[in-house]
């Protein structure tokens, strides 16, 4: 140690003056100095006479390097005053280790401490083969007053009793960002007033967390710093201080690892639509190892969730992954110890392929049926259905446009991405439309259920006109038509209406009163009847589904002409009768669709052995015949007479017989001897066709019966027989009239 003193001691007194300070402590011997102030103690020892420097100059000086194997001590002592009890200066020691850097202070002190000297312990656990240095600094105040002593610096190779050994202190290793723990434990006596202290080498000074006592003499103290970096890394030491002393550890290592990091992205391998198959790729990493453990991150980039998974081998597969969507992969590399995993390395950015869509779009559905228009509408479809963000929906539809066999109209549409809903258009009405949708991506087709809808119906087409047939009877036309083209739908009815436009028959009113007829789907004819004859009827004819009528077509049929018509009841009373003639009396008839052109009056020789005549009816006389050519030819009867219409405007008495001449027909007169038949023929016109009516209205008895009436039961037995004969035949011709009629009605 160094006593300062002049004898052999000085030998082993192994100190240094600092260069790199302002001045140099100076040595006393007061023993050399008798007018020494009284401010200073006697002996020999280094000093600083404050009031000769400026304020914070500083004065160092450096005991010899201390390599020691044992525990060991060392003290020195100081003195501090100024008589006004100004602090002349501060006394810094420093502990320099292995030639570093002066670090903090481990020691110091300030002040006017009375003018005696004061026992310092540094208790330095510091051991072979490190070496440290003690610095004793003096640092000007700035009062400038009084004196700094410094003496007995010894080294005692037994433990402080004053400051506290520090165990042997470990160097900790931790990983960047995480909190790094140093436990310094000290083990002798520590005051009252100990402070603790953790050092860096460079000087930053850390305050302790906690200080507990652990047993008799042996305290921890617990030092933290929290979220390491690489620039924390350095050597650390703990110091406690207090004013009789400091104890000093060692420095141990504060060692941060950075947590690795791949420099490249995995490569990708392979990609599907529900995997990727990639190589970690993680041969040259960031930061240190040693790698304990390798994970994949991986996440969607569009995505909110990320999940990580270990992987032991260099390739690895993700599952179970959305098809066509882009994902974001990058590795994880774990280091021993916590927050050991470094950063996710660069991401591979990866999409998958596309997958086969999932199925056809469902939901088929009208939204609206029109006749001519349909509006479908489908599920919208989302990505868990397409499976691909590229995909196009197609709808086709077909119809029949014809009976044949490939008469059908076929269209394929794509739809717009975002629509679930089209209008098809330019249908048929009452159609089966074939709908179907497809789903397509580049990785496969889906194709639905084809369904079927059905156009609404609309009003039918027209009949056509050349469809429209008839027959025209006298007072009945017998109409035929046919479906139209395009019904549109389901036909319910067929409505015929007609009216007589124009007549031949001037007794007829025209226009007429219109009629309208209806008719069953099934049913497309129509007898009408009560129809005046030789009238031109116009007819209607459209058909009705739900939706209304149809266009009308339009035909105008005539009626045949009809038989004129005569107004007589019963065979009437002769008004009149001599020998040679008879009065009838004559009512003008009733043309039926055309006017009467001529009246005739014919006579017949009634001879009982002929039959013919006995009936009249529908046999009449369409051959004119007069009087001499009757003779000449043999016949029994013959004209008496022609009449005009325009002379039967009304009833009017007729004398047959009356040797007058009607038109060229002669009346002679009547053989008194005979019976006659009379009768009265009308006979009507047009265009070249002839209708004729007669009706027997008298009958002259021959002389020899005059003055009986007529009674057919005053014929011969013979006559009875064949006027029953005849009345028989009558009754069977009635019903077959009768059956007749009922057959036409019934088309
Ligand atoms: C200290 O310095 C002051 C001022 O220079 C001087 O007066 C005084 O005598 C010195 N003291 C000693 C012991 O030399
Ligand atoms: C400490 O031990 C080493 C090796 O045994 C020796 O070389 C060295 O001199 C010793 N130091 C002291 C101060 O005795
Ligand atoms: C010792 O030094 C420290 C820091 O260098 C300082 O905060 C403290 O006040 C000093 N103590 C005295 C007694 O001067
Ligand atoms: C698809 O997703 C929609 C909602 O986005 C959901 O309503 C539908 O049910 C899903 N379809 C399937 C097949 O999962
Ligand atoms: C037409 O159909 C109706 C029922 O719809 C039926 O009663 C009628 O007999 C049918 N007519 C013909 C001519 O088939
Ligand atoms: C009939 O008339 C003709 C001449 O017109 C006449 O000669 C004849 O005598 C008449 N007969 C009778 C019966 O009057």
């Amino acid at each position: 140690g160094c006593t300062f003193e002049e004898d052999g001691d000085l030998n082993q007194c192994e100190y240094s003056q600092g260069v790199e300070d302002d001045f140099e402590w100076e040595l006393i011997r007061s023993y050399l100095l008798p007018h020494l102030t009284s401010d200073l103690p006697h002996g020999s020892y280094l000093m600083v006479n404050s009031s000769q420097h400026n304020p914070g100059q500083k004065a160092h000086i450096l005991f010899q390097t201390l390599s020691e194997n044992d525990t060991h001590c060392l003290q020195f002592s100081y003195f501090m005053y100024s008589r006004d009890g100004h602090s002349p200066g501060t006394l810094n020691v420093f502990v320099k280790v292995n030639g570093g850097p002066l670090g903090s202070v481990v020691w110091n002190v300030s002040g006017s401490h009375g003018r005696q000297w004061h026992q310092v312990e540094l208790a330095v656990s510091m051991f072979w083969p490190n070496e440290y240095q003690v610095l004793f600094e003096a640092v000007i105040s700035n009062e400038r007053h009084g004196y700094l002593g410094l003496d007995d610096i010894l080294l005692l190779n037994y433990p402080c009793s004053k400051a506290p050994h520090f165990s042997r202190l470990g160097d900790v290793e931790v990983n960047a960002g995480q909190n790094a723990t140093f436990q310094c434990v000290a083990a002798g006596k520590a005051s009252e007033t100990e402070r603790f202290l953790m050092q860096k080498q460079n000087g930053v000074v850390i305050p302790t967390v906690s200080v507990k006592h652990i047993s008799h003499r042996r305290f921890l103290a617990t030092f933290q710093l929290d979220q390491v970096s690489k620039g924390d890394q350095d050597l650390y030491r703990c110091v406690t201080q207090s004013s009789r002393g400091s104890g000093v550890s060692n420095f141990a290592e504060l060692i941060v690892k950075e947590p690795p990091t791949p420099i490249a992205p995995p490569q990708l391998l392979r990609a599907g639509s529900t995997y990727l198959i990639i190589q970690l790729n993680t041969n040259s990493i960031i930061g240190d190892g040693p790698i304990v453990r390798k994970e994949i991150e991986y996440r969607m980039t569009s995505g909110p969730w990320s999940e990580v998974h270990a992987v032991n081998m260099q390739t690895y597969k993700l599952w179970h992954l959305d098809p066509d969507t882009e994902y974001e992969i990058s590795v994880l590399l774990t280091r021993p110890g916590d927050g050991g995993t470094g950063k996710p390395g660069p991401p591979l950015i990866s999409r998958t392929k596309c997958a086969e869509p999932m199925r056809a779009p469902k939901g088929l559905a009208f939204a609206e049926i029109q006749s001519r228009q349909l509006i479908l509408q489908w599920e919208p479809l989302g990505y868990n259905l397409t499976r691909c963000h590229t995909y196009t929906v197609t709808l086709c539809y077909r119809y029949a446009v014809g009976t044949g066999h490939n008469q059908t109209f076929r269209e394929c549409v794509k739809m717009e991405h975002s629509t679930n809903r089209y209008t098809i258009k330019n249908l048929l009405p009452y159609k089966n439309v074939h709908v179907k949708l497809i789903l397509s991506n580049p990785e496969g087709r889906k194709e639905g259920k084809e369904m079927i809808f059905q156009t609404d119906e609309d009003v039918p087409g027209g009949i056509a006109s050349e469809s429209l047939t008839f027959t025209p009877l006298e007072d009945m036309i017998f109409l035929k038509w046919e479906e139209p083209v395009e019904p549109n739908g389901l036909i319910t009815q067929y409505e015929i209406s007609y009216q007589s436009i124009e007549s031949s028959d001037p007794a007829v009113n025209v226009p007429g009163p219109r009629r309208t007829v209806s008719k069953l789907r099934n049913e497309t004819y129509h007898v009408f009847s009560n129809l005046h004859p030789g009238t031109t009827y116009l007819f209607s004819v459209r058909a009705r589904t739900g939706k209304g009528f149809g266009q009308t077509a339009l035909t105008e049929i005539t009626t045949n002409i009809s038989a004129p018509s005569f107004d007589y009841g019963d065979i009437p009373s002769p008004l009149g009768e001599s020998d040679s003639t008879i009065t009838v009396l004559l009512r003008p008839a009733q043309g039926r669709g055309a006017p009467i052109s001529t009246y005739q009056v014919i006579v017949e020789e009634d001879r009982p052995k002929k039959v013919k005549r006995e009936l009249g009816g529908p046999e009449c006389f369409p051959v004119p015949l007069t009087f001499d050519d009757a003779m000449s030819r043999g016949l029994v009867h013959y004209f008496g007479a022609e009449l005009s219409p325009s002379s039967l405007t009304e009833a009017r008495p007729f004398t047959v017989g009356d040797n007058q001449t009607y038109s060229g027909y002669w009346n002679p007169p009547l053989e008194p001897k005979k019976a006659y038949l009379i009768y009265f023929q009308a006979m009507s016109n047009l265009k070249g066709e002839t209708r004729l009516n007669c009706i027997r209205i008298a009958r002259k008895a021959a002389c020899k019966e005059s003055k009986r009436p007529l009674e057919v039961s005053q014929h011969s037995e013979e006559m009875g027989l064949i006027l029953g004969i005849c009345a028989g035949g009558l009754v069977v011709l009635i019903i077959l009239l009768g059956a007749i009629i009922v057959v036409i009605r019934k088309g």
